[in-house]
């Protein structure tokens, strides 16, 4: 398949000399979601800023969409839009020109209907006379994404969108990233909120230390990484474990009511099957039995450690 974005073997050092990106490699097709996920220092934003032409790199490193960045820059950044983790427009500006403005400096000519539609889909048509000042953060944080499509580029990057902002705004952003999935945008956030990659991301890539851990398919890492978690709900309320279950590392809920089993999705043998016999053994008298994954939360806590 043909990539969007080809990264190979980039080491980024700052002229400081600290090592920002690890030999990182990384391969985006056109239309995905990709969540880079990281702690903060991870390295999110220099790889972002690479990418996207920002920093020194050596030539044949970074691609996108056939031109090298280092090479030619214009062409492979009319490319991208970027929407920085800060929000920068001119307070005094009204929406409709920042957004065409904004157009203008690729170089594209001017196009009322797109910005027009743009300013449709972002919901921001109403407002598009309002000085840019009057905005809500929300709205703000639309504008700049409006502005980071006016020259309609194929990639969007977004460099921790919802950084800071409280639930309502994010879950807001969360739909703004669906409605571009459908015009067919390639978009690359970067996040350290983990619900917000599982939410929105067709593929995760982890990033500790300036090294790309992983970069798998959502659910595939959740159902490869994670383990399972059974509950058990009693007909009566139990007041202790018996000796003979001891390694089931059962953990019993506070009312007695509920076992709690967590057992490995990748393990040959899961020991469902002969913790059931053992509980019968016991006289156990069961209700009901249930089954959750653990959250990719607890995957990402587990590789960050390692
Ligand atoms: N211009 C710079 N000079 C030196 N070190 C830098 C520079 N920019 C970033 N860093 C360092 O590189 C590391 C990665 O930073 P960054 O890419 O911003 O991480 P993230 O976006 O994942 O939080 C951090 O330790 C940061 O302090
Ligand atoms: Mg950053």
């Amino acid at each position: 398949m043909n990539s969007i974005i080809s990264v190979k073997n980039l080491t980024k050092i700052y002229d400081n000399g600290f090592k920002a990106l690890d030999n990182l490699s990384l391969e985006i097709e056109q239309g995905e979601i990709v969540a880079l996920l990281g702690p903060n220092g991870a390295g999110k934003t220099t790889l972002i800023s690479a990418i996207c032409g920002l920093l020194s790199v050596p030539e044949n490193k970074i691609i996108v969409g056939g031109f090298d960045v280092a090479k030619d820059y214009r062409k492979a950044r009319s490319l991208i839009g970027l929407v920085p983790q800060e929000i920068t427009i001119e307070p005094f500006e009204k929406v409709k020109n920042t957004v065409s403005f904004s157009r203008g400096l690729f170089g594209k000519p001017k196009n009322s209907h797109f910005i027009d539609q743009l300013l449709k889909d972002l919901s921001l048509f109403d407002k598009r006379d309002s000085k840019n000042m009057m905005l809500s953060g929300g709205m703000k944080r639309r504008v700049m994404i409006a502005k980071a499509l006016s020259h309609e580029p194929k990639i969007l990057f977004l460099d921790e969108p919802t950084a800071g902002v409280d639930v309502d705004l994010r879950k807001d952003m969360w739909q703004v990233v669906a409605r571009l999935r459908k015009s067919g945008v390639t978009v690359i956030l970067t996040t350290h909120y983990i619900e917000e990659a599982e939410e929105i991301a067709d593929r995760i890539g982890i990033i500790n230390k300036g090294e790309l851990l992983l970069i798998e398919n959502k659910t595939a890492l959740m159902h490869r990484m994670g383990s399972k978690n059974l509950v058990i709900d009693l007909q009566q309320a139990a007041n202790k474990i018996p000796e003979s279950l001891s390694h089931y590392n059962l953990k019993l809920s506070d009312d007695g009511l509920q076992l709690h089993y967590q057992y490995d999705v990748r393990a040959q043998k899961t020991g469902i099957v002969d913790l059931l016999s053992e509980l019968k053994k016991a006289s156990f008298k069961l209700r009901d039995l249930q089954t959750s994954q653990s959250s990719l939360e607890e995957i990402f806590v587990n590789l960050i450690k390692e």
